[in-house]
């Protein structure tokens, strides 16, 4: 796939998520396949105030694939603003618009998914943010607001026009938030209804879900979310089903411990050991999820405060759950 000059050359990334896809966790994703990411999204206005902690989000250094910066906003030259600001803080390649976001604090300032009710105005914020932009410009959005107010054929359509280089597609709507499935109708007909490129996204947890997803609904390219969580090896095993070769089978037990001590490693110089340790807690249940008898390991976990604990507490789940 290409957005705008970007080349990204396999057919599955890393979704956005906030409090989970940092610096870290997107160096682990690419490590294990993933050719895109995006970072945790950011608020537009927030960043022309000056938020440090905000600021702290875009550092897309290291990753190893193209990352681009998603920032959020309803008022075009607000959002335009704040992607300039992104832009000169990250050097992004590409700037994600976000459109889906379901959470009421989001959508009870007009932002994320409640662009979606006025057409008009997440065409405007697109095009206002296309204009300030010395890079490809990318939007995010879901199917509609509700099952009675499905929208995205014309939402895609008015972002194609006011610029965007390419767009993704999550088939699920704002009342949908997380449940149900993606709808793989609606995000072929998005796929079909605009010449830019469209990535689809929703529901992959296996190989078979990722080429399943790209052949019904003709699109290049996924991105990945929840599925990854804990499993970061999910994007070598859809690259291998695309190429039609063999899958490689999920790492055991110390392989998949050893990826959760590097990410707590990496974490740790990113920001420190006493936040990369209670940010490990809910990987560590995510590298687990499956393991019979894992919830008492799950639960000593939550008390590790240093890297050296978590060696250790490796070293005792492994031979507690082999
Ligand atoms: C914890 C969490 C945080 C998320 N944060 C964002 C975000 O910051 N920006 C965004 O566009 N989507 C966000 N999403 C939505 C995901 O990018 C993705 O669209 C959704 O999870 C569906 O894909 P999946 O079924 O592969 O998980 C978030 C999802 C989750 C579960």
């Amino acid at each position: 796939m290409k957005i705008g000059h970007v080349d990204i050359p396999g057919h599955f990334g890393l979704a956005p998520m906030a409090g989970v896809t940092d610096r870290a966790f997107r160096r682990i994703c690419a490590e294990h396949g993933a050719s895109y990411c995006v970072s945790e999204m950011v608020s537009a206005k927030a960043l022309t105030y000056h938020d440090k902690k905000t600021a702290q989000l875009l550092d897309i250094s290291d990753t190893l694939c193209p990352c681009a910066v998603q920032i959020f906003g309803s008022d075009p030259e607000t959002v335009a603003e704040g992607l300039r600001i992104a832009r000169e803080l990250s050097g992004a390649p590409i700037i994600d618009i976000n459109m889906g976001c379901p959470m009421p604090k989001i959508t009870g300032n007009g932002e994320g998914s409640a662009l979606l009710r006025d057409p008009a105005r997440a065409e405007a914020v697109c095009r206002a943010a296309v204009r300030a932009a010395d890079v490809p410009v990318t939007v995010k959005f879901r199917t509609g607001w509700d099952s009675d107010s499905v929208n995205c054929v014309e939402i895609a359509h008015r972002l194609e026009d006011a610029g965007a280089s390419a767009l993704c597609i999550h088939g699920r709507t704002r009342a949908q938030g997380y449940s149900g499935l993606a709808n793989r109708d609606l995000m072929a007909q998005v796929v079909a209804a605009v010449s830019i490129p469209v990535m689809v996204n929703g529901d992959i947890n296996t190989p078979d879900d990722g080429i399943s997803l790209l052949r019904e609904t003709g699109a290049e390219f996924a991105m990945i979310g929840r599925g990854a969580l804990g499993s970061p090896w999910l994007f070598a095993g859809c690259e291998a089903a695309a190429r039609g070769e063999d899958i490689p089978e999920p790492p055991e037990l110390p392989d998949r411990l050893a990826v959760l001590l590097r990410q707590a490693e990496l974490t740790s110089e990113e920001k420190s050991e006493y936040v990369a340790l209670r940010e490990m807690r809910k990987h560590a249940a995510w590298y687990l999820k499956g393991f019979r008898g894992a919830a008492a390991c799950r639960n000593s976990c939550m008390k590790l405060t240093s890297l050296a604990g978590l060696r250790r507490w490796i070293e005792d789940t492994i031979s507690q759950l082999s």
